[in-house]
């Protein structure tokens, strides 16, 4: 328990030095602890006929999703950040990924074309390097769905919601068994959601006003009420910083 108190006092510090080299983007998004919560990296991923599914900015050219979203999908794909519409120029998903429901349901789109820090209002989401067994031991957490007006239509408006960790158990019921590997999948449970269509979206901690990703909305059960699977973006920062910082992608 003291190690553990005593590595978070060490990441709260690190976390006040822009530089640090715990950040994949040391630009990444600062919070109001107090006000409602930004979210300038929150991103709708689109094909051409419409809203798939959720997604944040990492970096100022790659969205952070499910590879869920990107199983037989075919080019052309659209990222749209506030106003702005991205064309995505590559999709990645994880190469262990085989079905839904399963683990490794984690891809990268990147987008044909780059923020500009200084003039645009977007900012990606915190990717904390190394600090799993830090966030590991973080259970409320802010999830995020989209407000639907009619089934099949979804709203402009993203709804943010409490999420709260479970035990692995919790998730692994015999009538709906979602969670199947408890050291990448994070099971919780928000008031309501996530609903279909929320796939992709992040699981969000804030940690001294900076704005981290600890997972990505996987998979939950059909009536949109009850414990959810998550990926657990701690155990895929490596994979995650191979393909962002990779200069022949
Ligand atoms: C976080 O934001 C709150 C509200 O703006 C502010 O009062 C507080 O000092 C900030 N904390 C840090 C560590 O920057
Ligand atoms: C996306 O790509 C299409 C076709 O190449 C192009 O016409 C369009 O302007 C692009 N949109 C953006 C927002 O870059
Ligand atoms: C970002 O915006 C600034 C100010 O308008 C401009 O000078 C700069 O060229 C832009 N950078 C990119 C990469 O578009
Ligand atoms: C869980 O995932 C890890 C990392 O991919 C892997 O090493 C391990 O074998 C998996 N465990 C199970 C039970 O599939």
């Amino acid at each position: 328990m003291k190690s553990l108190l005593l590595s978070l006092a060490l990441l709260e510090l690190l976390l006040r030095h822009k530089g640090s080299a715990l950040l994949l983007d040391k630009n990444c998004a600062w919070t109001d602890e107090d006000g409602p919560l930004h979210t300038p990296w929150l991103a709708k991923v689109n094909n051409e006929k419409g809203f798939i599914c959720g997604g944040a900015l990492i970096t100022k050219n790659y969205v952070l999703t499910a590879a869920q979203c990107l199983y037989n999908q075919k080019p052309p794909m659209f990222v749209q950040l506030e106003e702005r519409l991205f064309n995505v120029s590559r999709g990645i998903k994880h190469r262990d990924y085989r079905v839904q429901p399963g683990p490794n349901d984690i891809g990268l789109l990147k987008l044909d074309g780059e923020v500009n820090y200084t003039t645009d209002d977007i900012r990606p989401i915190c990717i904390l390097m190394d600090a799993a067994s830090v966030l590991r031991n973080k259970n409320r957490f802010y999830g995020f769905g989209w407000e639907r007006i009619e089934t099949g239509k979804v709203s402009q408006f993203e709804m943010t919601t409490e999420v709260r960790r479970l035990p692995s158990e919790e998730c692994q019921h015999d009538n709906m068994p979602q969670l199947t590997n408890h050291s990448t999948q994070i099971c919780a449970e928000a008031h309501y959601g996530p609903c279909n269509g929320d796939a992709g979206g992040p699981l969000v901690v804030i940690i001294n006003n900076r704005s981290v990703q600890v997972g990505i909305t996987s998979n939950g059960p059909a009536s949109c009420n009850g414990p959810a699977v998550y990926t657990d973006v701690t155990s895929y920062t490596r994979w995650i910083a191979s393909i962002v910082r990779s200069r022949i992608l």
